[in-house]
């Protein structure tokens, strides 16, 4: 199938782009500022629609996953106008375009949708996001909805995973106690963190199935940070005392959080094929792949 995958150097896009190619797809991977490093590289900036409608049209796809976002939470408190810009308004751009030109669309979506009262949230559950990114990203939702013809939405929560630029908790975490240095982590604060590849490869069946709508595609498990800090001391043998369980307030955020946007994933662990996986096998799979690539192989 050709692909376009938006924000091709991002966490999600990088690796998305990296395993659909090496499922045999033909792989257009949208840049902005930094360059991509697997797919046929397209230009694309979301706050110029002549520039999506070209990235369109260099790759003329047949499917489209829209991974591309202002994805700092804390900088969209302080510019909402942008958050909108970029996650709302860029993302109607691109469902007409898709409509357009007959594309079916993903658009990859979060668990900040939800205010985060009652956790655990199911695909028919109600959205009321808490802060500028949430809501930026549920009207992402509402324009997909609304304009695209071939949807499907596919939200996830806190990835992990490794990434050439940005580090993700986990590996923050085995830095800082293999230093021997102490870390703040919050207590109060539950998701359902997801491995990287594991969401690709569920993301990718769900392309290639055709399957439409809503679906939750995150890690199987419930924790805290403070858990899965804790997890990562475990399962690495490093100092638990080193952690600092501290309360979301004290951190001093822009952006309100919510206290539990845990997704429930019943649905992809019936229908697909390839599973949301617990929290402990995602860490081990992220801690042998760090190892592998510190002993210079490849990572799986
Ligand atoms: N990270 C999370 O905690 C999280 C949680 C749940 C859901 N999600 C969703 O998952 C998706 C992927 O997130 P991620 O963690 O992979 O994000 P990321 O690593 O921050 O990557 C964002 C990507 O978007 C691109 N981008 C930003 N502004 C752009 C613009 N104006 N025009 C074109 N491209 C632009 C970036 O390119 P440049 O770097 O070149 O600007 C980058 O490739 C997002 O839709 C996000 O909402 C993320």
């Amino acid at each position: 199938m050709r692909l376009l995958v938006t924000g091709g150097s991002g966490l999600i896009g990088g690796r998305l782009c990296l395993e659909a190619v090496k499922m045999g797809h033909d792989v257009y991977a949208a840049e902005h500022e930094t360059s991509v490093d697997v797919g046929i590289p397209v230009k694309l900036d979301l706050l110029d629609a002549l520039s999506i409608e070209s990235a369109y049209e260099k790759s003329r796809p047949e499917v489209v996953i829209h991974t591309a976002a202002l994805t700092d939470v804390d900088l969209c408190e302080r510019n909402p106008e942008l958050a909108f810009r970029v996650n709302s308004d860029a993302t109607a751009q691109i469902a007409l375009q898709a409509k357009r030109r007959g594309a079916f669309l993903i658009y990859i979506s979060t668990d900040y949708v939800f205010d985060g009262v009652k956790g655990m949230y199911r695909e028919t559950d109600e959205p009321n996001p808490i802060n500028a990114y949430g809501l930026s990203k549920l009207k992402g939702e509402v324009a997909v909805k609304k304009f695209a013809e071939r949807w499907c939405i596919a939200r996830l929560s806190t990835p992990y995973g490794i990434h050439k630029m940005k580090k993700t908790f986990p590996e923050y975490v085995i830095e800082r106690l293999a230093k021997g240095e102490s870390v703040k982590v919050a207590y109060n604060q539950f998701t359902s963190p997801t491995y990287v590849p594991n969401f690709c490869r569920m993301l990718l069946e769900v392309v290639e199935r055709d399957m439409q709508g809503i679906i939750h595609l995150s890690g199987s498990t419930r924790a805290s940070r403070l858990e899965v800090a804790v997890k990562v001391a475990e399962l690495l043998n490093l100092d638990k005392a080193l952690i600092d369980p501290t309360p979301l307030s004290e951190l001093k955020l822009d952006a309100k959080r919510p206290e539990d946007s845990s997704l429930d994933v019943s649905k992809a662990l019936q229908i697909l094929k390839e599973k949301p996986i617990t929290l402990e096998i995602g860490l081990n799979m992220l801690i042998h792949n760090l190892y592998e690539l510190k002993a210079g192989g490849a990572t799986v």
